[in-house]
Protein backbone atom coordinates (compact mmCIF):
# COMPACT_ATOMS: atom_id res chain seq x y z
CA UNK A 1 0.00 0.00 0.00
CA UNK A 2 1.48 3.28 -0.78
CA UNK A 3 -0.61 6.71 -0.16
CA UNK A 4 -4.12 5.13 -0.13
CA UNK A 5 -5.68 6.63 2.73
CA UNK A 6 -7.14 3.67 5.03
CA UNK A 7 -10.54 2.28 5.07
CA UNK A 8 -11.96 3.43 8.27
CA UNK A 9 -12.41 0.61 10.90
CA UNK A 10 -15.19 -0.01 13.57
CA UNK A 11 -14.27 -2.80 16.31
CA UNK A 12 -16.42 -3.71 19.14
CA UNK A 13 -14.41 -4.86 21.94
CA UNK A 14 -17.41 -6.51 24.02
CA UNK A 15 -14.80 -6.82 27.14
CA UNK A 16 -15.90 -9.47 30.45
CA UNK A 17 -19.91 -9.00 28.84
CA UNK A 18 -22.01 -11.65 27.03
CA UNK A 19 -23.66 -14.29 26.91
CA UNK A 20 -25.34 -17.18 24.72
CA UNK A 21 -27.99 -15.17 24.39
CA UNK A 22 -26.69 -11.58 23.20
CA UNK A 23 -25.63 -13.42 20.04
CA UNK A 24 -28.87 -11.38 18.68
CA UNK A 25 -26.83 -8.19 18.77
CA UNK A 26 -24.17 -9.55 16.18
CA UNK A 27 -27.45 -10.80 14.14
CA UNK A 28 -28.75 -6.95 13.86
CA UNK A 29 -25.33 -5.65 13.30
CA UNK A 30 -25.14 -7.76 10.27
CA UNK A 31 -28.36 -7.14 9.10
CA UNK A 32 -27.86 -3.32 9.42
CA UNK A 33 -24.33 -4.05 7.72
CA UNK A 34 -25.85 -2.92 4.23
CA UNK A 35 -23.95 -2.90 1.08
CA UNK A 36 -23.77 1.05 1.15
CA UNK A 37 -22.30 1.24 4.27
CA UNK A 38 -19.91 -1.93 3.87
CA UNK A 39 -18.37 0.15 1.06
CA UNK A 40 -17.33 3.22 3.72
CA UNK A 41 -16.67 1.08 6.97
CA UNK A 42 -15.00 -2.14 8.15
CA UNK A 43 -16.83 -3.79 11.28
CA UNK A 44 -15.92 -5.75 13.88
CA UNK A 45 -17.10 -7.41 16.77
CA UNK A 46 -14.74 -8.61 19.48
CA UNK A 47 -16.89 -10.59 21.98
CA UNK A 48 -15.69 -12.99 24.68
CA UNK A 49 -13.69 -16.23 24.10
CA UNK A 50 -16.50 -18.14 24.85
CA UNK A 51 -18.35 -16.61 22.24
CA UNK A 52 -15.70 -16.92 19.83
CA UNK A 53 -17.13 -19.96 17.83
CA UNK A 54 -20.27 -19.07 17.52
CA UNK A 55 -20.13 -15.66 16.38
CA UNK A 56 -17.14 -16.96 13.68
CA UNK A 57 -20.16 -18.92 12.40
CA UNK A 58 -22.97 -16.82 12.37
CA UNK A 59 -20.71 -14.28 10.94
CA UNK A 60 -19.50 -16.44 7.64
CA UNK A 61 -20.33 -14.33 4.67
CA UNK A 62 -21.61 -11.52 6.23
CA UNK A 63 -18.60 -9.47 5.78
CA UNK A 64 -17.74 -8.71 9.73
CA UNK A 65 -15.15 -9.38 11.29
CA UNK A 66 -14.82 -11.45 14.39
CA UNK A 67 -11.77 -11.04 16.51
CA UNK A 68 -10.71 -12.29 20.51
CA UNK A 69 -9.37 -9.76 23.00
CA UNK A 70 -6.39 -11.71 23.91
CA UNK A 71 -4.29 -14.45 23.01
CA UNK A 72 -0.85 -15.65 24.68
CA UNK A 73 2.39 -15.24 22.77
CA UNK A 74 3.11 -19.24 22.69
CA UNK A 75 0.97 -21.49 20.52
CA UNK A 76 0.34 -24.47 22.96
CA UNK A 77 1.81 -25.66 25.73
CA UNK A 78 1.02 -25.59 29.40
CA UNK A 79 -0.34 -22.43 30.20
CA UNK A 80 -3.92 -22.78 32.26
CA UNK A 81 -6.65 -20.67 31.05
CA UNK A 82 -5.20 -19.67 27.98
CA UNK A 83 -5.64 -19.11 24.61
CA UNK A 84 -3.22 -18.88 21.64
CA UNK A 85 -3.42 -16.96 18.61
CA UNK A 86 -3.87 -20.38 16.37
CA UNK A 87 -6.55 -21.61 18.17
CA UNK A 88 -8.15 -17.96 17.82
CA UNK A 89 -7.99 -18.37 14.35
CA UNK A 90 -9.26 -22.21 14.78
CA UNK A 91 -12.26 -20.88 15.55
CA UNK A 92 -13.05 -18.29 11.97
CA UNK A 93 -11.79 -15.30 13.87
CA UNK A 94 -9.11 -12.84 11.96
CA UNK A 95 -8.50 -10.26 14.53
CA UNK A 96 -7.23 -10.08 17.99
CA UNK A 97 -6.96 -7.39 20.53
CA UNK A 98 -3.17 -7.23 22.14
CA UNK A 99 -1.78 -4.71 24.61
CA UNK A 100 -5.51 -3.05 25.84
CA UNK A 101 -4.90 -0.74 28.87
CA UNK A 102 -7.14 -3.72 31.17
CA UNK A 103 -4.82 -6.36 30.22
CA UNK A 104 -1.78 -3.89 30.61
CA UNK A 105 -3.07 -2.97 34.14
CA UNK A 106 -4.94 -6.14 35.47
CA UNK A 107 -2.45 -8.81 33.77
CA UNK A 108 0.72 -6.57 34.30
CA UNK A 109 0.87 -7.01 30.48
CA UNK A 110 4.67 -5.02 29.57
CA UNK A 111 5.62 -3.87 26.11
CA UNK A 112 7.55 -6.60 25.75
CA UNK A 113 4.57 -9.19 26.42
CA UNK A 114 2.49 -7.52 24.31
CA UNK A 115 4.96 -7.42 21.09
CA UNK A 116 5.01 -11.28 21.74
CA UNK A 117 1.41 -11.25 21.32
CA UNK A 118 1.04 -9.34 18.14
CA UNK A 119 3.91 -11.65 17.02
CA UNK A 120 1.67 -14.90 17.42
CA UNK A 121 -1.00 -13.30 15.71
CA UNK A 122 0.70 -12.40 12.52
CA UNK A 123 2.34 -16.04 13.09
CA UNK A 124 -1.59 -17.58 13.79
CA UNK A 125 -2.66 -15.06 10.32
CA UNK A 126 -4.73 -12.95 12.59
CA UNK A 127 -5.03 -8.93 12.43
CA UNK A 128 -3.08 -7.68 15.48
CA UNK A 129 -5.53 -4.52 16.77
CA UNK A 130 -2.58 -3.69 19.51
CA UNK A 131 -3.47 -0.95 22.08
CA UNK A 132 -1.75 2.23 23.37
CA UNK A 133 -2.62 5.48 25.66
CA UNK A 134 -1.80 7.34 28.32
CA UNK A 135 -3.13 7.40 31.83
CA UNK A 136 -4.95 10.60 33.30
CA UNK A 137 -1.12 11.07 35.30
CA UNK A 138 1.02 11.29 32.39
CA UNK A 139 -1.78 13.05 30.34
CA UNK A 140 -1.92 15.57 33.50
CA UNK A 141 2.27 15.60 33.53
CA UNK A 142 2.28 16.33 29.80
CA UNK A 143 3.53 13.05 29.18
CA UNK A 144 1.49 11.93 26.53
CA UNK A 145 3.53 11.45 23.37
CA UNK A 146 6.56 10.20 24.78
CA UNK A 147 4.36 7.53 26.75
CA UNK A 148 3.02 6.93 22.98
CA UNK A 149 6.67 6.83 21.90
CA UNK A 150 7.42 4.45 24.08
CA UNK A 151 4.59 1.80 23.67
CA UNK A 152 4.88 1.78 19.92
CA UNK A 153 8.06 1.23 19.78
CA UNK A 154 8.35 -1.62 22.80
CA UNK A 155 4.80 -3.22 21.34
CA UNK A 156 5.04 -3.03 17.58
CA UNK A 157 7.28 -5.93 16.78
CA UNK A 158 9.04 -5.11 12.86
CA UNK A 159 7.28 -6.72 10.09
CA UNK A 160 4.33 -4.34 10.60
CA UNK A 161 2.15 -3.83 7.76
CA UNK A 162 -1.28 -1.64 6.58
CA UNK A 163 -2.78 -5.54 6.72
CA UNK A 164 -1.46 -7.02 9.93
CA UNK A 165 -1.56 -3.73 11.80
CA UNK A 166 -3.77 -2.12 13.54
CA UNK A 167 -3.14 0.27 16.25
CA UNK A 168 -5.86 1.74 18.73
CA UNK A 169 -5.05 4.52 20.40
CA UNK A 170 -7.10 4.89 24.03
CA UNK A 171 -6.14 7.37 26.53
CA UNK A 172 -6.82 5.37 29.66
CA UNK A 173 -9.01 8.28 31.13
CA UNK A 174 -11.00 8.44 28.79
CA UNK A 175 -12.60 4.11 28.86
CA UNK A 176 -15.61 3.88 30.57
CA UNK A 177 -15.63 7.36 31.95
CA UNK A 178 -17.67 9.16 29.35
CA UNK A 179 -14.64 11.82 29.09
CA UNK A 180 -13.22 12.52 25.96
CA UNK A 181 -9.69 14.53 24.82
CA UNK A 182 -10.41 17.47 23.18
CA UNK A 183 -10.35 17.13 19.11
CA UNK A 184 -7.11 19.50 18.86
CA UNK A 185 -5.62 16.46 21.57
CA UNK A 186 -6.73 13.65 19.62
CA UNK A 187 -5.86 15.11 16.04
CA UNK A 188 -1.90 16.05 17.65
CA UNK A 189 -1.76 12.47 19.19
CA UNK A 190 -2.76 10.41 15.89
CA UNK A 191 -1.09 13.53 13.59
CA UNK A 192 2.42 12.07 16.12
CA UNK A 193 1.26 8.20 15.97
CA UNK A 194 1.06 8.61 11.89
CA UNK A 195 4.68 10.04 12.05
CA UNK A 196 6.14 7.15 14.21
CA UNK A 197 4.55 4.76 11.90
CA UNK A 198 5.62 6.48 8.51
CA UNK A 199 8.94 7.08 10.30
CA UNK A 200 9.78 3.40 11.17
CA UNK A 201 7.57 1.61 8.10
CA UNK A 202 8.02 4.13 5.23
CA UNK A 203 4.91 4.61 3.01
CA UNK A 204 2.85 1.41 4.54
CA UNK A 205 2.76 3.44 7.80
CA UNK A 206 0.26 5.63 5.84
CA UNK A 207 -2.04 2.62 4.66
CA UNK A 208 -2.07 1.72 8.98
CA UNK A 209 -5.11 2.21 10.71
CA UNK A 210 -5.21 4.29 13.46
CA UNK A 211 -8.73 3.60 15.48
CA UNK A 212 -9.24 6.46 18.25
CA UNK A 213 -10.81 4.44 21.69
CA UNK A 214 -12.20 5.61 24.98
CA UNK A 215 -16.27 6.67 25.77
CA UNK A 216 -16.82 6.73 21.62
CA UNK A 217 -20.40 6.48 21.47
CA UNK A 218 -23.07 7.32 18.56
CA UNK A 219 -23.65 10.85 19.56
CA UNK A 220 -19.68 11.93 19.78
CA UNK A 221 -18.71 9.44 16.69
CA UNK A 222 -19.36 12.10 14.13
CA UNK A 223 -16.93 14.48 15.27
CA UNK A 224 -14.64 12.32 16.51
CA UNK A 225 -14.15 9.96 13.27
CA UNK A 226 -13.95 13.56 11.01
CA UNK A 227 -10.65 13.89 13.18
CA UNK A 228 -7.60 13.31 10.28
CA UNK A 229 -5.61 10.25 11.04
CA UNK A 230 -8.21 8.98 13.03
CA UNK A 231 -9.40 5.85 10.82
CA UNK A 232 -12.39 4.41 12.89
CA UNK A 233 -12.93 3.51 16.40
CA UNK A 234 -12.59 1.03 18.97
CA UNK A 235 -15.66 1.03 20.85
CA UNK A 236 -16.26 -0.79 24.42
CA UNK A 237 -19.80 0.15 26.04
CA UNK A 238 -21.47 1.38 23.44
CA UNK A 239 -20.28 -1.84 20.84
CA UNK A 240 -22.97 -4.51 23.46
CA UNK A 241 -26.10 -2.67 21.54
CA UNK A 242 -26.17 -3.38 18.20
CA UNK A 243 -28.18 0.11 17.60
CA UNK A 244 -25.33 2.15 19.14
CA UNK A 245 -22.51 0.20 17.47
CA UNK A 246 -24.24 0.89 14.18
CA UNK A 247 -24.80 4.20 15.07
CA UNK A 248 -21.36 5.36 15.48
CA UNK A 249 -20.59 3.04 12.21
CA UNK A 250 -23.47 5.39 10.40
CA UNK A 251 -20.91 8.36 11.04
CA UNK A 252 -19.17 7.30 7.34
CA UNK A 253 -22.57 6.43 5.42
P1 LIG B 1 -15.51 2.47 26.24
O1 LIG B 1 -15.98 2.71 24.83
O2 LIG B 1 -16.51 1.72 27.08
O3 LIG B 1 -15.01 3.73 26.86
O4 LIG B 1 -14.25 1.47 26.14
C1 LIG B 1 -13.24 1.76 25.25
C2 LIG B 1 -12.35 0.57 25.18
O5 LIG B 1 -11.64 0.27 26.11
C3 LIG B 1 -12.39 -0.22 23.95
O6 LIG B 1 -11.35 -1.14 23.92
Amino acid sequence: MTDAKPKPFIAGNWKMNGLKASAGELVQVMAGYAPALRAKVDLAICPPATQLIPFALAALGSRVAIGAQDCHAKASGAHTGDLSAEMIADTGASHVIVGHSERRTDHAETDAIVRAKAEAAWRAGLVAILCIGETEAERRGGTTLSVVDTQLEGSVPDGASAANLVIAYEPVWAIGTGLVPSNEDIAEVHAHIRQRLVARFGAEGEGMRILYGGSVKPSNAGEILRIENVDGALVGGASLKAADFLGIAAAYA
